[in-house]
């Protein structure tokens, strides 16, 4: 059956972060939610089957990874981004692939070194510098028109002699680039001459517009990478977390081996496990229409501020669900905006702040929901705007 994503599920009632939460974080219960990255499609039916499947069997005791667990994996990895990893090189990171990143600086650097990321970005990456105790170098991304660059220059001239690890996010949440090669090269070039572990955050890495190709930064940046891949934004399974590290380094899969060890980290969700597996093996044809999909709500958002609200910029994104909206014109502050949009448009999104201070002036806004429910959104932010 062909995906319908245009059918509007109701989640309210459903213990949804995104639409049950809402009065908690914006103080309105009857918001609509256009927040936190989740998708409101549903999971495609091989992935559900594939849970409801493991239930025949009626003990959910631990599991163990299988053969067909590491298959599914490195297939993917092969077909869908042209990169051969060897089974040895996959490490996880149970119940998250933020819990795996925390683990990675833990290990890989020490107490109060500095790491640099290029910002603005998503926000957990930067909060969990800080909470580890390690200082955060922000290098941020080169806007020019619009489209935002990684700065190499900018890294180069901030290193300084304890900056041990850059964590980038790639595609990039929020402003939706697909990195190009020549980006990725130059970044593994400094990494190499300064000595740096650069790790690659690519969670929404299958989630690519046509005209676009993800590179995998670890099949560029070999052994001084660590690259973090999830079907948990593929396939809508966030409830049901799994995690890969493709770490090619084997002295720094035994130092992660540590981490693991240390907090016992030893076993995925049994239902996180049948849902990748089925989601990798049969799922490429609904993520290529899922992608078709999210391109043409882009589009709608980007068409919709051009005609009706000049004022506020839609980034044009490359990858990701996640629209950019460039608010600065308006002169009005983040706290302003938002007040305006919750208790006047009705709508919840995300300050852009969250990502680092360079957000300062921007929002960002969930795109993956059916059209109808999108454009409810577009005419919520208009209504909210509309006298400033
Ligand atoms: C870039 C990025 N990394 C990591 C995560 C969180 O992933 P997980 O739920 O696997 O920890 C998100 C969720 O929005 C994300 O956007």
């Amino acid at each position: 059956m062909d995906p319908d994503f245009d059918r509007r599920i109701e989640r309210r009632e459903s213990d949804s972060y995104k639409w049950d939460d809402n009065e908690r974080l914006f103080g309105r219960v009857d918001l609509l939610p256009f927040w936190v990255a989740d998708m409101d499609f549903a999971t495609p039916a091989p992935v559900l089957q594939a849970i409801s499947e493991r239930c025949d069997h009626p003990i959910l005791g631990y599991g163990k990874r299988s053969q067909e667990y590491f298959s599914a994996i490195q297939g993917w990895l092969k077909t869908r981004h042209g990169w051969d990893v060897p089974k040895e090189w996959l490490m996880f990171s149970p119940p998250s692939s933020i819990v795996g990143i925390g683990g990675i600086i833990s290990v890989l650097t020490e107490p109060g070194a500095s790491i640099a990321a290029p910002t603005p970005t998503y926000g957990p990456l930067l909060t969990l510098v800080e909470q580890n105790g390690r200082k955060l170098i922000r290098n941020p991304l080169k806007e020019t028109n619009g489209r935002y660059e990684l700065d190499i220059d900018d890294l180069a001239q901030k290193i300084v002699a304890d900056t041990q690890m850059v964590i980038l996010c790639s595609p990039h949440n929020p402003v939706g680039r697909v990195f190009s090669r020549e980006e990725l090269a130059a970044l593994a070039e400094l990494a190499e001459e300064h000595d740096l572990i650069v790790v690659s955050d690519e969670v929404h890495c299958d989630l690519i517009l046509p005209g676009h190709r993800h590179i995998p930064y670890g099949s560029i940046g070999g052994e001084r990478s660590v690259t973090v891949i999830s079907p948990n934004k593929t396939f809508n399974t966030a409830g049901i977390p799994q995690s890969t590290l493709i770490i090619p380094s084997e002295e720094i899969r035994a130092r992660y081996q540590v981490f693991l060890n240390t907090m016992q980290l030893n076993h995925d969700s049994t239902f996180g496990a049948a849902g990748m597996i089925a989601g990798y093996r049969h799922c490429a044809p609904w993520l290529d229409e899922l992608n078709v999909y999210l391109a043409a709500n882009h589009e709608l958002a980007e068409n919709f501020f051009l005609e009706r609200m000049p004022a506020i910029k839609k980034i044009h994104a490359e990858a990701t669900y996640l629209g950019w909206l460039d608010f600065r014109q308006l002169g009005l502050s983040q706290d302003e905006i938002m007040h305006r949009l919750v208790e006047i448009g009705g709508v919840g999104l995300y300050g852009g702040t969250e990502f680092g201070a360079e957000g300062a002036g921007f929002f960002r806004m969930n795109l993956a929901c059916p059209r109808e429910l999108l454009e409810l959104g577009l005419l919520g932010i208009e209504k909210a705007v509309e006298k400033s």
